[in-house]
């Protein structure tokens, strides 16, 4: 058996595997579900400071390439969020580490969050910051300009400061760019521990030829799944090389070989989505399995050491 273990920000995964944010993150027991089929960690569904309504149904469709949602980010608040990591444990007593993702429509909303947050004892605090900033003219994505996106994590990185806490701050970055090294960059001079890359792509559309309507009620949704996979590994290892620091690997991981080439590009955690739409929650230790016989056909006994090694 390789040894799967990782570390990513001096928090102790037992494999690299991590379910990505807004799939199957709602409830304590399906964090604990997620972890007792065989992922390494869990990170919570994107958390708003108040209740957030999503889209109308129906928010997601599937085929065997790619995968849309359309979600809109819905969330029952902080209070909810609370009873959420009560039930899960706290930090000793968890299954598994847990990733909070947080989510605000201003810069400054983040602080209050990050406060609150903490107060829960996450393992690691994930920004999600491909959110319109609602006051900027043209709503765009705070992980759409170097500028917004270093503020927003400034603003996290003082607070965390200010309350002292030692809770890693991870931004999660949007594909949606020319240059995601710009953005990554300087998001790690304003004080970010690490990277989680990509969030969805797009938004895409797809039309029912029948009634010749879009298929999701909200007609466009975000792109995930086995289509994304190459543009997320080139991301991730963009991310990695600029910045050096620590990256959370998400985009289209379906089995073992694609979450060793994710290592490889430079992830220390793999997330995954999509996934389970496609192998059901079971396919977290199907994947594990599949990349300890990687590592037993290859001769790698730590999974770690194939971190980055892509020549
Ligand atoms: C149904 C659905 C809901 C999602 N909700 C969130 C969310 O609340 N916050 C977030 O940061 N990312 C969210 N994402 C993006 C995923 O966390 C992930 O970054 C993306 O889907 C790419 O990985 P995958 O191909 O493994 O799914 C969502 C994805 C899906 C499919």
């Amino acid at each position: 058996m390789a040894n799967l273990k990782v570390k990513f920000c001096e928090v102790e995964f037992e494999n690299p595997l991590v379910l990505a944010s807004g799939v199957l993150g709602v409830t304590a027991a399906s964090l604990k579900n997620v972890v007792k089929n065989g992922a390494g960690g869990v990170t919570t569904k994107s958390i708003w400071m108040e209740e957030h309504k999503g889209h109308a149904n129906p928010t997601m469709f599937g085929t065997e390439h790619y995968f849309l949602n359309a979600v809109g980010l819905s969330d029952a608040g902080i209070e909810k969020a609370e009873q959420l990591f009560g039930e899960y444990g706290v930090p000793g007593e968890r299954p598994a580490p847990l990733i909070a993702s947080i989510v605000a429509g201003q810069a400054s909303e983040f602080a209050g969050l990050a406060e609150r947050i903490v107060t829960l004892q996450p393992d690691v605090i994930e920004v999600n910051i491909s959110c319109p900033n609602v006051e900027d003219e043209m709503g765009l994505p705070f992980a759409c300009d170097p500028m917004q996106a270093a503020h927003v994590t400034e603003v996290v990185r003082k607070k965390m400061d200010e309350v002292g806490s030692k809770i890693p701050v991870v931004v999660k970055l949007s594909p949606n760019v020319p240059n995601i090294s710009r953005i990554a960059a300087a998001c790690a001079d304003a004080g970010a521990d690490g990277f989680c890359a990509i969030n969805t792509i797009g938004p895409g559309m797809a039309i029912d030829l029948t009634t010749r309507v879009p298929i999701l009620k909200n007609k466009v949704g975000g792109l995930s799944g086995p289509a994304i996979k190459p543009i997320a590994v080139k991301m991730v290892h963009d991310i990695w090389k600029t910045t050096g620091l620590p990256v959370i690997g998400t985009g289209g991981v379906m089995t073992g070989e694609d979450a060793i080439e994710m290592m490889m590009a430079g992830a220390t955690l793999v997330g995954v989505g999509t996934m389970v739409y496609y192998r059901d929650v079971g396919g977290f230790g199907e994947i594990a399995a599949e990349m300890n016989e990687w590592c037993e056909k290859e001769g790698v006994k730590d999974l770690s050491e194939i971190i980055g090694t892509v020549k």
